[in-house]
């Protein structure tokens, strides 16, 4: 993006990033979930968080429910504010991951561009995740009622219904969450991440 204020000069760190993931025996990184309203995001990113500190990671959820009450509190769900929203997120996402975290990020996150810039963002390690359960799975478990405010007009530009989803068309892992069991999608994630975020060397 572009950067409005001049006369700044980045400092570089004295800690080294390997550092830090010897320090945390993992590497950091961002598994970015994207997929539809009651597609999962929010019920796996937060067991995942809980499993994974039990083992010792250090890892943190950013959700969007949550963030919407900070972070991106002045923005709501108009195209250029929904930009904005990911855009932030992408970047305390990679402040995160640069200070040896692994991310799980929980938001929709609709448009491929704004998910692209997020993966700019953190580079290497961000791992895209799409939570692929389809629009009548999830418009039938309706876990917060919103699809059928958003039929009934009381939600402008509710994506699936009044705004665009864009699929991912090449996510690192898909889970086809309408498929599987919580379980099931877990076990996956489990996987992934003890494949993407192990340290070189360590056996
Ligand atoms: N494989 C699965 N993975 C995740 N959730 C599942 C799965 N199968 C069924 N569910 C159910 O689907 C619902 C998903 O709701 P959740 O709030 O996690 O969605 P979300 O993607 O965070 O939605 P939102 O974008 O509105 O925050 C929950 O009720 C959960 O129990
Ligand atoms: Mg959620």
């Amino acid at each position: 993006m572009t950067v409005k204020s001049s006369n700044i000069t980045a400092v570089p760190h004295r800690v080294e990033r390997e550092e830090r993931w010897r320090a945390n025996g993992h590497k950091g990184g961002v598994l970015w979930f994207t997929g539809l309203s009651g597609s999962g995001k929010t019920t796996l990113a937060f067991e995942l968080e809980q499993k994974l500190f039990a083992k010792g990671y250090q890892v943190y959820v950013l959700d969007g429910d949550n963030v919407r009450h900070g972070l991106s509190g002045d923005l709501g769900f108009s195209p250029e504010d929904r930009i904005e929203n990911i855009r932030r997120i992408g970047e305390v996402a990679a402040l995160f991951a640069e200070a040896g975290y692994l991310v799980i990020s929980a938001f929709i996150s609709p448009y491929r561009d704004d998910r692209r810039l997020a993966r700019q963002a953190t580079d290497e390690g961000f791992h895209e995740v799409y939570l692929s359960a389809n629009l009548a799975t999830c418009e039938g478990r309706d876990a917060k009622g919103l699809y059928a405010k958003a039929h009934a007009g009381e939600i402008p530009d509710f994506t699936g219904v009044s705004a665009p989803y864009e699929a991912p068309e090449q996510a690192d892992l898909e889970i086809d969450t309408g498929k599987l069991s919580v379980d099931e999608s877990m076990a996956l994630l489990h996987d992934y991440v003890a494949k993407a975020f192990h340290l070189s060397g360590d056996g």
